[in-house]
């Protein structure tokens, strides 16, 4: 939800900064705004819309100003419009503050503010930041080097809710100040430069060492140095850390969409999430992890606890576990259950699944499990994101950057790890044979294999969407993995086509949705379990009679005849079976999508991470 993004060093910064908002287009695209200093004043361009209108703006291009901040809107608080966009600025324009996050106390010190003579001109609450730091300074009676950054202390330590801040002034024309809480921002190092984002990949292009914050860390910028205080001022020393992705890996490279591309990377992200975590005759290695039997075999209970797509994973994954080790385990969406007072105890492992690791439902239910003592375990593809901060295990995904919206290899990716750790889990309880999870590993080594030969489906599904995009209502059905497959394909459809899709059990149907099933409505069914095939084959019998069509995704050998739209896809263990069953689903939204012309990497409405509750 909003990007932001800043530069100080040695270049123009203003295109630098509309650079970096264009790769953070992601994350909200309702308004965008930037903010430089020029010869000691603030310059604030800003407009509705998209980072093009921005870009276009009469004068842009003739900030000179080397040190600047900029901002791409998600609107929570205030319509989208010029006044709304950030930068947001005090009364007397001596700071500029761009703010990804939520102060919701901003009604409180608004009504503070104005009780002091401040005026609002949005209906933001991002704008009391400004002019409480304004506030602060202006109260400080010391004259001395840490006033710019105890102004900024102060107003923060009087914010309720997330924050990621970014703050320049026209007093202090060779620094920024920046500071987060619960909200993500990172900061890129180079000798004389000094690059600011809401996510890595948008400025992988400049440099791969990073310094990743804390909450209530406060950082001093110059071009060349960069001074961390904790939140009694006192300072601290930061190592960077050093990224492996590279910068190609966040550029389209030839495909007409991320979505696209991230469709086609999924036989390396399964490649890399595997590594050497898997091989044949070789226990599964998990040094970050290092469970006892005896700690396994004395839980209750494991909670997977997640949000959209990452939550579909989770399923998988309870499927796994279950299965593969006899621990109970419940799945939960992430915003249901930090208000439902779980039961939780030094017993319970709770295992948060989130892509961008700074998802905040996850992020709160995280804390909650940990103050109920549960051990806490967090897979995420990026490392030293918020919720691997503070779990007390990590866990990663190998998926890269994933920039379209719509989430797809690192949604693969999370099952092929959950499954990995379910086979860990097994290995240390013993409770299969090790010829039988052989087999298994043997599945999972070809799979990259695989998802080659499934993605030559393209064409045949690139004809389907054809015949089916002016659609208003799509049914998917299936039973056991199949059911989670169909969810996960029902969220990608409604994402990136706007058309209403729903998932079901095939064997609930009957009990109702049935009534819904009309003369032409398209159908799409998972057939995978060899066990449950049969059954599911009934059900959507059910529908041919009622005049359904059907589209059918199978790795196994059935009678093609009774449906109108056959996919099949390499065989494969029923476990890992969504990662090549999801695929001809993923491609079928988006060729949908395309077919009506929308933009599949910035869904209206949607942000890839979401960062208020
Ligand atoms: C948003 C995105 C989804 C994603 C979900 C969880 O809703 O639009 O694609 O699945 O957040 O994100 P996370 O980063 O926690 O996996």
């Amino acid at each position: 939800m909003c990007g932001i993004v800043g530069y100080i060093g040695t270049k123009k910064a203003c295109p630098i900064l509309l650079a970096g908002l264009s790769r953070l287009e992601y994350r909200g695209y309702d308004s965008a705004g930037v903010s430089t200093i020029e010869k000691d004043e603030l310059s604030l361009m800003k407009d509705k819309g998209r980072v093009k209108n921005l870009s276009n703006l009469d004068g842009i291009d003739k900030l000179e100003g080397t040190i600047g901040i900029a901002h791409t809107r998600w609107a929570t608080h205030g319509k989208p419009s010029k006044e709304n966009s950030h930068p947001h600025q005090d009364n007397s324009k001596t700071f500029s503050v761009v703010h990804n996050g939520i102060i919701e106390n901003y009604n409180e010190l608004r009504n503070f503010l104005l009780d002091n003579g401040y005026t609002f001109y949005s209906q933001t609450d991002t704008e009391v930041i400004p002019n409480l730091i304004h506030y602060h300074y202006t109260k400080d009676t010391q004259n001395d080097d840490l006033k710019f950054l105890r102004a900024v202390k102060n107003a923060c330590l009087e914010f309720k809710g997330s924050f990621a801040i970014e703050v320049i002034s026209k007093l202090y024309p060779d620094n920024m100040i920046v500071v987060r809480q619960d909200s993500p921002l990172v900061i890129g190092t180079c000798e004389d430069e000094k690059y600011l984002s809401s996510d890595i990949p948008a400025i992988l292009s400049y440099t791969r060492d990073f310094y990743l914050l804390n909450d209530l860390e406060f950082v001093v910028l110059t071009n060349t140095t960069a001074k961390f205080y904790d939140k009694n001022l006192n300072e601290i020393e930061k190592q960077t850390q050093n990224i492996e992705w590279n910068a190609c890996s966040a550029e389209k490279d030839g495909f007409d969409d991320f979505m696209l591309k991230e469709i086609y990377e999924q036989p390396t992200a399964i490649r890399e999430t595997i590594g050497s975590k898997i091989s044949l005759n070789t226990k599964c290695e998990f040094d970050e992890l290092g469970f006892t039997k005896d700690y396994l075999s004395n839980l209750n209970k494991i909670y997977i606890v997640a949000c959209g797509t990452a939550m579909h994973a989770g399923l998988s994954g309870k499927n796994a576990i279950e299965k593969l080790c006899r621990i109970p385990v419940e799945v939960d969406i992430a915003s249901e259950f930090r208000y439902r007072d779980p039961i939780i105890d030094e017993k319970t492992l709770c295992i948060f699944i989130s892509q961008s690791g700074e998802t905040a439902d996850t992020i709160a239910a995280l804390k909650l499990s940990k103050e109920k003592k549960a051990k806490t375990l967090a897979i995420s593809n990026v490392i030293g994101s918020s919720i691997t901060r503070e779990a007390d295990y990590s866990i990663y995904t190998h998926a890269g950057p994933e920039i379209a919206v719509a989430s797809t290899k690192a949604y693969t990716s999370q099952v092929m790890l959950i499954n990995i750790l379910a086979i860990y889990f097994a290995e240390v309880l013993e409770t299969c044979t090790t010829s039988y999870l052989n087999e298994l590993k043997k599945d999972i080594l070809e799979l990259p294999k695989k998802i080659e030969e499934t993605l030559k489906c393209n064409e045949s599904i690139k004809n389907f969407a054809k015949q089916i995009y002016q659609e208003k209502d799509v049914f998917f059905l299936g039973r056991g993995i199949d059911e989670t497959v169909a969810r996960e394909a029902s969220l990608k459809l409604k994402e990136i086509s706007y058309i209403h899709s729903d998932s079901y059990a095939a064997g609930e149907l009957k009990h109702g949705p049935i009534a819904l099933i009309e003369n032409d409505i398209t159908v799409i069914s998972i057939l995978t379990d060899a066990n449950l095939i049969k059954k599911t084959v009934s059900n959507i019998q059910e529908v041919i009679t009622r005049g359904a069509k059907t589209l059918i995704v199978t790795n196994k050998e059935i009678d093609n005849s009774m449906f109108n739209f056959v996919i099949n896809i390499p065989d494969t263990n029923c476990f890992i079976s969504p990662i090549l069953s999801i695929i001809p689903l993923q491609l079928l939204a988006y060729y949908i999508s395309k077919e009506k012309g929308l933009d599949v990497d910035k869904p209206r409405n949607l942000a890839k991470s979401v960062t208020v509750e």
